[in-house]
């Protein structure tokens, strides 16, 4: 089987470092404090977290800001994550107190319970029920974790719904919070601003890329053969970005053990991966404004891409600022491009 694995949360053989980030987690979740984990996309904050998560038997429940609509669906969202959790006798029991009663039906197919309030219900009163239920549940045996992703959302879904829950939030006891996001600026001004609700709420992690030495020793040990300078060609092009790591390696793999190539192979599965993608590539591409492609094709261009970028001139910083907002370039210690594959296609298309 392929050793290497993408696209999803990776775990035991194929989850490598992060150990003092895996020790940070765990250490905070032995407190009372909270945690906010900051990376770009595919940076591995779900499969970090995942495996803190894997080490302990404490209740939890995840929620995915991107896919709430509304305070009354935040709610919602929690009480159907609740009733997974305990009998439904048990948590009726402890919603005597609910202004607002939510219906409650049950999905024939899956089985599962599905939650809804009334459209009219008022959405303060349903976030105040649903969350004072959460902490009638939680105890000091029975600490539970909550995980939030894309937690910067919270500020588009309604105005004032990000002072409202840090106020239900400071309240509660005997349970821990993880907010993951992946927008660097929305979480900086959520989390590191002194107007915002939010400031001081939890120690904020960024999360990197993985150390070379180790996923050098990861991609070496992994492959059918050994190929001088395999690993080293490898990071090379990701810059030892998780996801991009695994997924050139796992294209690599496959060459090397289907067809048996080992000439040049880390270029050939390079240039298969960019075919892969290019219509994907080039769809995106013709989203995106002259400017933007101008500057996309300049870091792209460089000769030193991942160098002299930290100076960027006023009119090219409205861009960047756009283009880290959509996600395809990401500053470091300098700007760069997210994805080295699409750095390629760009090269081979306009050169
Ligand atoms: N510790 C790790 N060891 C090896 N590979 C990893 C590790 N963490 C992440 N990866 C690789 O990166 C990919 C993305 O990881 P993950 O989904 O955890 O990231 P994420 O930051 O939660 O992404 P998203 O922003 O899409 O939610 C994984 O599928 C895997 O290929
Ligand atoms: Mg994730």
């Amino acid at each position: 089987m392929n050793p290497f694995k993408f696209g999803t949360i990776v775990e035991g053989d194929f989850f490598t470092d992060r150990v003092e980030e895996t020790t940070l987690l765990t250490q905070k979740l032995d407190s009372e404090n909270h945690l906010v984990l900051i990376s770009p996309r595919r940076l591995g904050k779900s499969s970090l977290v995942q495996k803190v998560l894997n080490q302990t038997t404490r209740p939890q429940i995840q929620i995915d800001m991107q896919y709430v609509v509304s305070v009354g669906d935040f709610a919602a969202q929690l009480l159907r994550a609740l009733f997974r959790l305990y009998p439904f006798e048990r948590i009726r029991h402890a919603m005597t107190h609910f202004r607002v009663a939510p219906t409650v039906s049950v999905n024939a197919v899956t089985g599962a319970l599905e939650v809804t309030f009334q459209p009219t219900a008022n959405a303060t009163v349903m976030l105040e029920d649903a969350m004072s239920l959460l902490d009638k549940v939680t105890s000091p045996d029975n600490r539970f974790i909550v995980v939030i992703d894309e937690f910067q959302e919270v500020v588009k879904i309604a105005k004032g719904f990000d002072r409202q829950l840090r106020s239900l939030m400071q309240r509660q006891r005997n349970l821990n919070y993880i907010l993951l996001g992946s927008q660097e600026s929305m979480m900086a001004a959520i989390f590191e601003k002194k107007t915002s609700p939010f400031y001081h709420f939890g120690q904020v992690v960024r999360l990197g890329k993985i150390p070379y030495a180790d996923f050098h020793s990861y991609i070496s040990d992994r492959m059918p053969q050994q190929v001088p300078s395999l690993a080293e060609e490898i990071l090379e092009i990701t810059d030892c970005h998780p996801y991009y790591t695994q997924q050139l390696s796992s294209q690599v793999w496959e060459m090397m053990t289907y067809q048996n190539i080992t000439e040049d192979v880390v270029g050939r599965a390079m240039s298969a991966l960019v075919r892969m993608h290019d219509l994907d590539y080039e769809r995106l591409w013709q989203t995106l404004n002259r400017t933007d492609r101008y500057t996309l094709r300049q870091l792209a261009l460089s000769h030193q891409p991942l160098q002299n970028r930290s100076q960027a001139t006023s009119t090219s910083y409205s861009s960047l600022v756009r283009l880290m907002k959509l996600g395809y370039v990401v500053k470091t210690t300098q700007y760069e491009l997210e994805d080295p594959f699409f750095l390629r296609w760009i090269r081979q298309n306009n050169m």
